[in-house]
């Protein structure tokens, strides 16, 4: 058989996604559209509200839809399977694009796919460096921070996870009591170009555990404290940003080394991080990210989630299939 085009939507959260991936018959995938609309009505509350996400969704993905058909050249029609994200998420908003999903996947009579958020991000980087497993997983985003082992495709047995925020939510977080903005890790990321990494003292956090998990509490405390007594916001963001970098690296690179692995998928919206890019560079793990538009939110994450699926036997999944805020 030939090519065969699979469509992926992910509207867990804020972002609404839309990616269009071709399907080689080797196996081999290529990203053939990927729109996402960000909503930008939570910057106001400094935080996701959920109704209004669902709300918007309901709005734009219609719209999405038809960008990311054009963009990769192709009609309704031309679709082999469609893939959406079942969880974990925000069920209202979960709900949307899986819906929308199943009905699209109905009326074009296609299979249907639903796809796990974290497996979409972990194949953003995955499929594009055409890694197979054994590999390490670490998937740092607004909502997770969670590092798997990958010993075969399709099985994830999770070595760590943080004990309170997620990496993100912590950049998102420090940002906002620094007053840099929303989404805070590109604009932590952006004020640290100017700051100084060791002006304030970060305590690491964790230290001493022979666990993987992580915690970013702490360093958020510190963060409010440093910046109640003074600290230039510049100078905060450098100094936070070096302390949650280091931490992710450190452990990551402890786990690589107990559980043998010598490679490492790090991808989620937190993989954007120049400076965590950096830091992973300098160790001797061959580290993999996902390629420009993928590591954030987006469909085409969830394509190649069911790309996977596909090459893999996968049965389709039945349209009763619902939504979950926690997923396994
Ligand atoms: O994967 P994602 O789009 O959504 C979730 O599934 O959560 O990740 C969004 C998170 C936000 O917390 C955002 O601040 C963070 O990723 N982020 C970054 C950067 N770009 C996005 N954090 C650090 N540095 C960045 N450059
Ligand atoms: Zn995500």
């Amino acid at each position: 058989s030939g090519s065969r085009l699979i469509l992926g939507i992910d509207t867990s959260c804020d972002d609404t996604g839309v990616g269009i991936v071709e399907l080689k018959p080797g196996g081999g995938v290529q990203v053939r559209a990927n729109r996402v609309w960000s909503q930008t009505v939570h910057a106001q509350y400094g935080g996701v509200m959920p109704e209004l996400a669902s709300r918007e969704h309901v709005e734009r993905i219609d719209g999405i839809l038809g960008e990311a058909l054009g963009e990769a050249g192709v009609t309704l029609r031309d679709l082999d399977a469609v893939a959406a994200t079942s969880g974990p998420g925000l069920v209202g908003a979960l709900l949307v694009g899986l819906m929308y999903g199943k009905g699209l996947a109905q009326a074009l009579d296609v299979p249907f796919f639903a796809s796990h958020h974290l497996e979409g991000h972990i194949y953003a980087a995955a499929s594009e460096a055409e890694l197979s497993a054994p590999y390490l997983a670490l998937v740092v985003s607004g909502g997770h921070t969670h590092l798997f082992d990958v010993p075969q495709a399709g099985h994830y047995v999770l070595m760590g996870a943080t004990r309170d925020d997620a990496a993100g939510e912590a950049f998102d977080k420090v940002a906002r009591l620094a007053g840099l903005g929303y989404p805070g890790g590109p604009a932590i990321s952006e004020a640290a170009t100017r700051g100084d990494p060791g002006a304030v003292p970060f305590k690491e956090p964790l230290k001493g555990q022979t666990g993987f998990d992580f915690s970013f509490s702490g360093l958020k405390t510190a963060a409010l404290l440093a910046h109640r007594a003074g600290a230039a916001p510049d100078d905060l963001a450098a100094s936070f940003q070096r302390a949650a970098v280091q931490t992710l690296v450190k452990t990551t690179v402890r786990a690589a080394q107990a559980a043998g692995r010598q490679t490492v998928v790090v991808s989620g919206g937190v993989a954007a991080n120049r400076a965590l890019r950096e830091a992973f560079g300098a160790t001797s793990l061959r580290v993999v990210f996902p390629g420009q538009g993928l590591n954030t939110d987006n469909g085409a994450m969830i394509a190649l989630a069911a790309a996977a699926a596909i090459e893999a036997g996968r049965a389709p999944s039945p349209l009763g299939e619902g939504a979950v805020a926690y997923a396994p």
